[in-house]
């Protein structure tokens, strides 16, 4: 067989066989399933040899870059020595030292580490250990959750219910109760009372929270969850003094403060937590993605000394748990992905080069399309409007048009791997791999700028 042959039979089996996740299959009846076949620090490279500059560190996972053969012969080693073994009951070398490294690079007292194989089971374990704690402390009334708008924290039921896109959740309704919405801190649209300074803004959404716990009667209220900045609706960066005062409330009325920071830890905003950039302390730390850079799956949640209190007396038992949690594989990839940050001072990369990110994405604001730019770290979303002056924004048949007729694949085709989402308003989101210096951010800036004048050519 040839190889064009072997890569026509490989197209005809995605198509036939393989399911792609939020993905419209009906868009690939007339055109080829993009096939990445390997990848190699920044870049990854297709079946026909193409590079891509992986804009996106392939879903906000990839933080080493790839093609690392040290992590992956540690995981090979591991394979070889113990390939699995459950966490129930038991516990195995790997994991234990996994555990304690990762405690002791979490802020305070988060020194207990539950593993799990993914965000979406990360989130899902937080709420209901939540829920439980509060059952065997005395507060058996508390179990709904607050998030913010737009938010996404994963897509079991429970993940769900947390996760504030309204599309993504009424296919899947009735979902589990108790999940409430706050605002975010989406700036560039914040009401016209707040829209002036950023600290009235912040202090607004977080009198927001306070406000929703009342309306709810605080002894309903389990958690709150949070990502340190934002993704979805395109990168929001909390205002000065938000967590502050989030944290406040949440002490006043007893209510957990989850960080997600399943995109936001592991060198994505220069510290290897979210909350330690934005000084505030979590309850629960929930983690996926970064920790292993995708060389094998894992995620978890650290939590704090006081939530396992309970959990340490008694005939208590936390009545959750996954088979391949804390795969032995996937922590002793996640050691050796955390060597790499050590070894490479990742973290003292990107504060060093966050500056430089920002302001070669802000070259970008001469173009009539691009009306915001921002975030943080290595992680930032661009956001498009209609009118830079009034912040008008497209509608649902030009946002249509634009993201999925021409962006998404525009880009693509240009050699950058990004996201252009409309679960907000339009974005073009970017969180290319820590290793990352100015060359890569020149290259994305020139795809991005080629692209965008292209796509406003054709509104
Ligand atoms: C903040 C946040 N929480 C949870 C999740 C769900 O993670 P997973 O896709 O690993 O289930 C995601 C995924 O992107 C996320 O960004």
């Amino acid at each position: 067989m040839t190889s064009s042959d072997a890569i026509s039979d490989a197209q005809d089996a995605a198509k036939r066989n393989l399911w792609l996740h939020f993905t419209r299959m009906s868009a690939y009846e007339d055109s080829d399933v993009p096939v990445i076949v390997r990848g190699s620090g920044a870049y990854v490279y297709d079946q026909h040899g193409k590079r891509y500059l992986d804009g996106l560190s392939g879903l906000f996972v990839s933080q080493v870059g790839h093609g690392r053969t040290e992590i992956a012969e540690a995981g090979a080693r591991q394979a070889a020595e113990l390939a699995y073994f459950p966490l129930w009951s038991y516990a195995h070398p790997k994991a234990i030292e996994l555990a304690a490294r990762l405690a002791d690079l979490a802020p305070g007292d988060l020194n207990r580490v539950f593993f799990t194989t993914s965000g979406s089971e990360a989130v899902e374990s937080a709420w209901k250990l939540a829920k439980q704690y509060f059952k065997l402390t005395g507060e058996p009334g508390r179990y709904k959750v607050l998030s913010r708008d737009i938010a996404y924290h994963g897509t079991s039921m429970g993940a769900l219910a947390v996760t504030g896109l309204a599309d993504i959740k009424h296919p899947f309704e009735p979902l589990v109760p108790g999940g409430v919405r706050v605002p975010n801190t989406n700036f560039y649209r914040a009401p016209g009372f707040v829209a002036g300074d950023e600290v009235d803004f912040g202090e607004w959404a977080a009198e927001e929270i306070e406000r929703t716990i009342l309306r709810e009667g605080p002894q309903s209220v389990a958690a709150i969850f949070l990502e340190p900045v934002q993704n979805s609706g395109g990168c929001f960066p909390p205002p000065p003094g938000y967590f502050q005062r989030v944290r406040e409330i949440c002490d006043e009325y007893g209510v957990l403060l989850v960080s997600d920071e399943v995109i936001c830890a592991f060198g994505r905003l220069g510290y290897y937590f979210g909350a330690q950039r934005y000084e505030y302390q979590p309850d629960i730390i929930t983690f996926a993605k970064g920790v292993t850079s995708g060389y094998s799956p894992l995620g978890g949640m650290l939590v704090s000394d006081k939530l396992m209190e309970p959990f340490n007396a008694g005939t208590a038992t936390f009545l959750h748990g996954v088979t391949f949690a804390g795969h032995p594989v996937s922590c002793a990839v996640a050691l050796a992905n955390l060597d790499i940050f050590e070894k490479e001072d990742l973290l003292g990369n990107v504060r060093a080069n966050e500056a430089a990110f920002r302001s070669t994405l802000e070259k970008l604001y001469d173009l009539p399309i691009v009306g915001d730019v921002r975030g943080a770290g290595y992680f930032y979303g661009i956001e498009m409007v209609k009118d830079k002056v009034t912040r008008e924004t497209f509608t649902d048949e030009e946002s249509e048009r634009l993201l999925r007729g021409f962006l998404s694949q525009a880009l693509f085709d240009a050699g950058l791997v990004c996201r252009a989402d409309d679960r907000g308003d339009p974005v073009i989101q970017l969180a290319p791999p820590l290793i990352c210096g100015q060359e890569h951010f020149d290259e994305i800036e020139q795809i991005l700028r080629a692209v965008l004048s292209e796509a406003w050519t054709r509104l």
